[in-house]
């Protein structure tokens, strides 16, 4: 399955990706803003593992995580996590990319191409973000991209020992 964007190509992530997904995953100044399964260093074990996971998915479901490509050069990930049971009708996005290709809106372009696969294929109501407070730049992008600040979940997380307030950003089906 391949989703055009406009400054990218959304992809299902294949075992030969494994050599740029650890060039560009292996960022200390990514993984502080994501969750604790995407660590730092990004191991070949950890691509391995990632790779892996997505490849037993894609037999099951409809792919929900894509990786972001350019060339057919994966160069970031972004994908849905979609709620169970009642929350079935909302994901939560998330996403990354290479810092070499930070600032170009290549993640607004893909996100929009996520927005649109989930409220129309996938038939979400709700899509759903919670960046760290601190991360002005994911803040950005979901704003630039008509996603509303619903509320500031203090003390949700914890990221390298420091508990943090989460942002709680969401657009629903128009
Ligand atoms: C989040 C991320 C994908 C954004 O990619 P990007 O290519 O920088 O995004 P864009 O250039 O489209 O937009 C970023 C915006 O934030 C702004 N920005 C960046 N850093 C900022 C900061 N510290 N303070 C305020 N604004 C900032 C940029 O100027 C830009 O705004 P503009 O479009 O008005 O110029 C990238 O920074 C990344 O991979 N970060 C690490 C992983 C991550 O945070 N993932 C999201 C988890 S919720």
């Amino acid at each position: 399955m391949i989703i055009k964007c406009q400054k990218c190509i959304l992809r299902k992530w294949k075992p030969s990706d494994l050599q740029n997904l650890i060039k560009h995953a292996n960022n200390p100044r990514i993984a502080s803003n994501m969750r604790d399964g995407f660590p730092y260093p990004y191991t070949i074990e950890k691509g391995k593992e990632w790779l892996e996971f997505n490849n037993n998915q894609y037999n099951q479901n409809s792919p929900q995580n894509f990786a972001i490509t350019l060339d057919d050069t994966a160069i970031g990930g972004i994908g849905l996590m979609v709620g169970e049971d009642i929350e079935r009708i909302s994901a939560e996005t998330g996403y990354w990319l290479g810092e070499e290709y930070w600032g170009r809106g290549i993640i607004s372009s893909a996100l929009r191409c996520i927005l649109d696969y989930g409220f129309n294929t996938l038939n979400l109501e709700r899509i759903f973000a919670k960046p760290l407070e601190n991360n002005m730049a994911s803040r950005k992008v979901l704003e630039k991209n008509g996603f509303v600040l619903e509320g500031i979940l203090r003390k949700s997380a914890i990221k390298s020992g420091n508990i943090c307030n989460q942002a709680l950003y969401a657009k629903i089906r128009e």
